[in-house]
């Protein structure tokens, strides 16, 4: 069967104004010469009607004016530069998560770069080498900032558009609401960041609470999703479809199903899955989120509409992304270092560990390795480890605390290895694992990007209270 597949048609553009064109950069050899992207996002105060007409909008901090933030949409080795104005009353930071891109553009404030003040801005520009799904969000006063709403989405576009009738985005975001609809106060709550986390009671797509999405049976999507939730780990299941994994934190993994076809997604973790629509025209269908037990609620449907299928049967062609330029770590050479992720409240809601911690500092409840970096960055921290340029490094991450911990590195992504010694199939790679209480996740990767990287869970109230470290690449 030949038929021509249109390239992905669900390209909303909401930028704050349009984008501009600056001269072409020049490339290295083999790269097409690509025009420069050009962004502005003002962080500010706005308004958003979270959860429907039936209640008064909430007042959000947000990107432009909108929540989640304008999509920067942009092609695999095309430079990128975003004027970043800070409108918000407090000191801001934009860290790109997830891209591979120079130290000095991390947007760790201190660290990377000074914060941007009331007033001020900051012109981020990077060339984004791998194609997938990323995000942006502040990395300053991150609590309040990204649970009043600060995040949007990366898209790197492949160089050929892969065969799908269409390509969704749905940036999942967890809120604490009052009954009146407004952001619940309270944020740095000491008794939660030594447990889950804030996890909040709304949870939205698209900056909307969703009744349903709709569909074209026999149609093949490809939906990115994206968790910018403060706390909130999902689970979700798509009844009676079974979605493909396809990428995992942007990177392409080998094509796979997941056991009960349930897609966890810890915070900060972006899955790209292929949904082939073949239910049955008119029908709906639950997208469920059943992580938390007794707590699963259903985050949106798939409503077919009346048409006849698209094509009788599934699209035959390929669900495998073209690997991105990652370099591949040698693990018989490799250099081996292990993160002992502590603290937090065991079940009976005492401390764990405290006493054996003398890094401990005041208001921490996690550590690494016995040390508690907190907040959300700033000058002089010193690194827990020194690598070496160049140099393989296997980082085994053991979670000897009660919780799950979603654990990012800045500045590069790193192969998923092993889990509690089984090794993880489907070539996958992350820069934000998921690590389960008590378990161990060993992972890898090339220190080719000089700098000072951080490395912390993305569970936000952990990341302040301690969670935190540096790794430095000299
Ligand atoms: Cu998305 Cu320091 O993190
Ligand atoms: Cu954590």
């Amino acid at each position: 069967m030949s038929m021509t597949i249109p390239p992905a048609i669900s390209r909303r553009c909401f930028l704050t104004g349009a984008a501009s064109v600056a001269a072409a950069a020049s490339l290295p050899s083999g790269a097409h010469s690509a025009q420069t992207a050009e962004f502005s996002l003002a962080a500010k105060p706005g308004r958003a009607p979270l959860v429907g007409k039936t209640y008064p909008p909430t007042d959000v901090w947000c990107y432009g004016d909108r929540v989640p933030g304008p999509e920067v949409r942009v092609r695999q080795g095309q430079p990128v530069r975003v004027v970043v104005r800070n409108d918000l009353s407090e000191d801001t930071t934009v860290h790109w998560h997830g891209i591979r891109l120079p130290n000095a553009m991390d947007g760790v404030p201190g660290l990377t770069q000074p914060p941007i003040k009331p007033g001020e801005q900051f012109t981020y520009e990077f060339t984004p080498p791998d194609a997938g799904t990323f995000w942006y969000h502040p990395h300053a006063d991150s609590l309040q900032q990204l649970g009043r709403g600060m995040a949007g989405a990366v898209i790197v576009e492949e160089p050929e558009p892969v065969p799908v009738d269409r390509d969704i985005l749905w940036v999942l975001s967890d809120w604490r609401l009052t009954s009146g609809a407004q952001i619940a106060s309270g944020f740095g709550n000491a008794m939660e960041a030594g447990m889950s986390g804030r996890v909040g009671n709304t949870v939205t797509l698209d900056g909307a609470i969703s009744d349903e999405v709709s569909v074209r049976a026999g149609e093949r999507i490809r939906l990115r999703l994206v968790n910018s939730a403060l706390a909130r780990i999902m689970a979700l299941r798509f009844e009676g479809h079974r979605p493909v994994v396809v990428a995992v934190d942007g990177q392409p993994c080998e094509p796979h199903e997941t056991p009960a076809g349930r897609v966890l997604l810890g915070p900060a973790m972006r899955v790209d899955v292929v949904l082939d629509m073949q239910g049955d025209p008119g029908r709906r269908y639950r997208v469920i989120d059943d992580f938390y037990d007794g707590l699963s609620y259903w985050l949106t449907q798939l409503a077919y509409d009346d048409r006849p299928p698209v094509r009788p049967h599934p699209l035959d062609a390929t669900l495998s992304l073209p690997r991105n330029p990652l370099p591949e770590p040698d693990l018989a050479d490799a250099e081996r270092h292990e993160l002992r992720l502590q603290g937090g409240m065991m079940g009976g809601g005492a401390m764990m560990g405290m006493g054996g911690m003398m890094g401990m500092g005041h208001g921490a409840s996690w550590a690494i390795n016995g040390t508690s970096m907190t907040g959300d960055g700033h000058a002089g921290m010193p690194p827990l480890l020194t690598l070496q340029r160049g140099r393989s490094i296997v980082l085994t991450m053991r979670n000897e605390t009660a919780w799950w911990h979603p654990m990012h590195l800045h500045g590069f992504s790193f192969r998923v290895l092993s889990r509690n010694g089984a090794p993880v199939p489907h070539r996958q790679w992350a820069d934000t694992v998921l690590v389960p209480p008590k378990e161990t996740v060993e992972t890898a990767f090339v220190a080719d990007n000089p700098g000072d990287w951080m490395l912390h869970c993305h569970v936000t109230d952990h990341q302040v209270s301690g969670m935190m470290t540096v790794l430095r690449v000299a």
